[in-house]
């Protein structure tokens, strides 16, 4: 165990508020290394005179800010990644089910890339074509796949001059966020959203602030609260399916929200990527305020994460804005994956794979009602997200860490904090990527099993 004592006395701060603090100072300083053990509670409480309270207060603290953990039956450590590891990719091992990313499901994806690569071989004129720099935003062909991916999807309020093509979703809401921010700024999104936007916020050097949600979407009073409180510049959403929630906005929230937004000129950045599979019935800023609405999709969550390319409909009025932080992050989206994904738009083959998923998806929701439907869960018909509360007695990161001995990987709620938002304790499991059904029944029956256990027994050592 680590001896550390802290000088807390040097923080202007509620006692649990300075040790938190101070552990967070002392991992930048290196003072407190990745994988070193933490003092107890009590031994700490006795080191630094204040009560154990104090400590417990501090360490979940610090918890909740991804700095520590804290292992059942075994004590507390720095956490061996840094904060953004929640939003890091990495290959588990076979045995492992791995339900932590919403990835699009293997289907035939290989296959077809293979065929298409064949086509584009002889095709040396189109070839020469796609060698080339591009303006940026696009070829014309390209951007005319764009707008049928988008009206494919949904989404009617564009046309071949205002689309721009980039390199999937997070480069696509990094661009805009990039464009309408400046270090400092404020930008609000639900309590819990999708952690590449906190990725996003953390590297512009941006506040960013999380508001209470229902069943309907964000509420209109935070909202309110927030603008006149923090002077937001932009409020992210995923409308159709919020990641990792699953609530759906109603067109009435929609409405209400947007006339919030207008009364405070703040812009909407409405990150649809989850949204492709969802009804195309389903209301969106774009359709219905595509004047305060950047609005971003990609092909990544139906067609396959390594085709990378999405597209950004701005509104006319900050068109040129949105272009010139294209420009500088990249120039343009990569032609030749433009060129892959516009063939499989226009051949019919992106509206087939959508279908697939789409069947696929709601069969596997299907089984997760089988498995949990006494418990507290949300999701969508086509979602590939689950978000599943927890019993009471349950914490999420003690949960996920209960799961993974047991070769399940979800997420907990913390990974998805809005900047200081207290997440419940809850986590997120997802049903695609190239996880089989009886993998996915396996999982589900080790989730169940897990909701049974009582959780950890509470350590009493006053
Ligand atoms: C809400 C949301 N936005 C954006 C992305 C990233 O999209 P892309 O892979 O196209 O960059 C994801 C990926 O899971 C997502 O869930």
């Amino acid at each position: 165990m680590t001896i550390w004592n802290p000088d807390i006395s040097q923080y202007d701060l509620p006692k649990y508020k300075a040790l938190a603090t101070a552990i967070d100072d002392a991992i930048v300083s290196g003072e407190l290394k990745a994988g070193d053990k933490l003092p107890t509670h009590r031994r700490l409480a006795d080191t630094l005179s204040v009560t154990v309270g104090t400590v417990t207060r501090a360490y979940a603290e610090a918890e909740r800010k991804q700095l520590i953990e804290s292992r059942v039956g075994s004590g507390t450590f720095v956490k061996t990644h840094s904060s953004g590891s929640d939003f890091e990719l990495n290959h588990p091992s076979k045995d492992v089910i791995d339900l932590s990313f919403s990835f699009a499901l293997v289907l035939n994806q290989t296959e077809e890339l293979a065929e298409e690569l064949k086509a584009l071989s002889s095709d040396a004129k189109l070839l020469r074509e796609i060698l080339e720099y591009q303006t940026p935003g696009g070829i014309l062909r390209h951007r005319e796949a764009g707008i049928k991916w988008l009206e494919m999807t949904g989404v009617y309020s564009g046309n071949t001059d205002r689309i721009i093509i980039t390199n999937g979703g997070q480069h696509g809401f990094h661009t805009a966020t990039a464009a309408l921010c400046q270090s400092g700024d404020t930008v609000i999104s639900c309590g819990l959203t999708y952690p590449g936007f906190s990725v996003v916020t953390q590297q512009l050097g941006l506040r960013h602030i999380g508001i209470e949600w229902d069943n309907e979407g964000i509420l209109p009073k935070a909202l309110r609260l927030a603008c006149s409180r923090f002077k937001p510049r932009v409020f992210y959403v995923n409308t159709r399916i919020n990641n990792p929630t699953c609530e759906v906005m109603t067109e009435q929230r929609i409405d209400e929200i947007a006339e919030i937004l207008r009364e405070h000129q703040i812009w909407v950045i409405e990150d649809d990527v989850q949204g492709c599979l969802q009804n195309k019935s389903i209301p969106t800023f774009a359709n219905r305020h595509p004047d305060i609405t950047v609005y971003i999709t990609s092909t990544s969550k139906a067609l396959t994460g390594g085709l990378r390319i999405g597209y950004i409909l701005p509104p006319p009025s900050i068109d040129r804005t949105i272009r010139h932080a294209l420009k500088a992050s990249c120039w343009m989206a990569a032609p030749m994956m433009a060129e892959i994904t516009s063939r499989w738009i226009e051949k019919g083959l992106a509206l087939s794979i959508i279908q697939t998923q789409q069947k696929a998806m709601k069969k596997r929701q299907q089984l997760v009602s089988r498995y949990l439907d006494q418990y507290h869960y949300n999701s969508a018909e086509h979602s590939y997200n689950v978000w599943l509360k927890l019993p009471e007695s349950r914490n999420a990161q003690e949960f996920c860490q209960s799961l993974a001995a047991q070769n399940v990987l979800v997420k907990p709620s913390t990974a998805f904090a809005a900047g200081n938002f207290v997440p419940p304790q809850a986590v997120r499991f997802c049903l695609g990527g190239d996880t089989n059904r009886s993998d996915l029944e396996k999982a589900l029956e080790i989730i169940k099993a897990e909701l049974q256990q009582p959780g950890p027994e509470i350590d009493f050592c006053f």
